[in-house]
């Protein structure tokens, strides 16, 4: 059988962190009945240097077609007052595609548990998954706009909009411990208060699980204090931007978690929680890690292949546990050597 990915490297760290991930990716699936096709695709601030845009519609095409895509990560310095950003075509893919369920589980290796900003007994056995509502709220709410003296945007939310999502987490849930908590702010937000609602409504159809609902300024201070209390979290589009890059630094860096996204049964999108890390870029230090779990959860999530994704995960703990560090864990070892080294351990 073949599969074709689809490979979006993009801007700044995203080139060096993919070239990493398809590599191991390459190497643990070279004996597996699926064979894997990658086909290159510009995107981003790359797109707008080569065609003038983030998001060309052959890329686009690609992505439709594929069997799963791959992305590095987008947007610096350079395209900011791009007449369309990098950050515009990634909303532009992920709404395009209908991934509306952003998926980035959060746990901490034992091999990173001192590099932890919190302390030790606290982060330990933290594991959890933030699921991210992708494809509405704030971010793409009309009316917006941006004067000189006034700007606005606005958070809409379609009730069929929640549903999906809340049902996604406790699908979720159901094959974990069954606890779901919502972050809202219902207290102030009218998109807060339906959000509620559908979310009680949802909990009926699921009655193995447990329902939970916390304010977003109060989960944010619970995911430093208490961070294994939580099983799967579920929130808006903005919530769940903010929240998961405070949660994804619990191992210490955000360059170790990867994320998935997906539609209803359309393609899925792979990519690390992180930017495309521009004061880094080119150095080769960024940590390839988030990229290397991106493509082995899309191993796992899109083509059930449960045992190289095993073996993939494995190689990076354990050379985690080795002390094979890149900078921004205190290590000195390169992209392209923890590459090797992981290969290595593939072998
Ligand atoms: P960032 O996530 O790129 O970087 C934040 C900090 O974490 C930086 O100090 C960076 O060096 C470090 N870091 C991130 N990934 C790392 C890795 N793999 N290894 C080592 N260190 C790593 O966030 P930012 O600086 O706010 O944003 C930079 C650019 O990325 C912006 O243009 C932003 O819009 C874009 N961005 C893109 C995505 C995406 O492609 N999905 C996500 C977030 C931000
Ligand atoms: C992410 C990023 C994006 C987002 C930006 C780059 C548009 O921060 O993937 O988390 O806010 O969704
Ligand atoms: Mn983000």
């Amino acid at each position: 059988m073949k599969k074709k990915i689809v490979v979006l490297a993009g801007d700044g760290i995203g080139p060096e962190i993919m070239t990493s991930g398809v590599t191991i990716l390459k190497k643990a699936v070279e004996n597996s009945e699926i064979a894997f096709e990658f086909e290159a695709h510009p995107f981003g601030g790359a797109a707008i240097d080569a065609k003038g845009e983030p998001l060309p519609e052959e890329t686009l095409t690609a992505c439709q077609q594929a069997d799963a895509i791959l992305l590095g990560a987008i947007g610096g310095p350079k395209w900011e007052h791009a007449a369309q950003t990098p950050e515009q075509g990634l909303l532009a893919l992920r709404k395009a595609l209908h991934l509306f369920a952003n998926i980035r589980p959060i746990s901490v290796p034992n091999a990173l548990l001192p590099l932890s900003p919190v302390k030790e007994q606290i982060v330990k056995g933290t594991d959890f998954v933030v699921v991210r509502e992708l494809t509405s709220g704030i971010y793409f709410g009309e009316p917006r706009h941006l004067g000189e003296a006034e700007a606005y945007d606005t958070n809409r939310y379609q009730e069929d909009e929640i549903r999906r999502i809340i049902r996604k987490a406790f699908e979720i849930a159901q094959d974990r411990r069954k606890h779901v908590l919502s972050v809202d702010k219902a207290n102030v937000l009218a998109t807060s208060k339906l959000w509620r609602k559908i979310a009680e409504e949802v909990a009926q159809e699921f009655p193995d699980c447990t329902l939970e609902h916390q304010y977003v300024d109060s989960a944010a201070m619970r995911i430093v204090q208490n961070p294994t209390a939580f099983d799967v979290i579920v929130t808006e589009n903005l919530f769940g931007d903010i929240l998961s890059d405070e949660a994804s630094v619990l191992p210490g860096t955000l360059g170790v978690l990867p994320s998935a996204s997906h539609s209803e049964s359309g393609v899925s999108l792979y990519e690390p929680i992180h930017g495309s890390a521009p004061d880094i870029a080119g150095k080769n230090i960024a940590n390839p890690v988030s990229m290397i779990l991106s493509a082995s959860l899309m191993l796992r999530q899109s083509f059930n292949m449960n045992d190289e994704a095993d073996r993939i995960e494995n190689a990076c703990f354990e050379a985690m546990e080795e002390g094979i560090l890149t900078k921004d864990l205190g290590g000195e070892t390169t992209t392209t050597a923890f590459t090797e080294a992981i290969l290595e351990k593939l072998k």
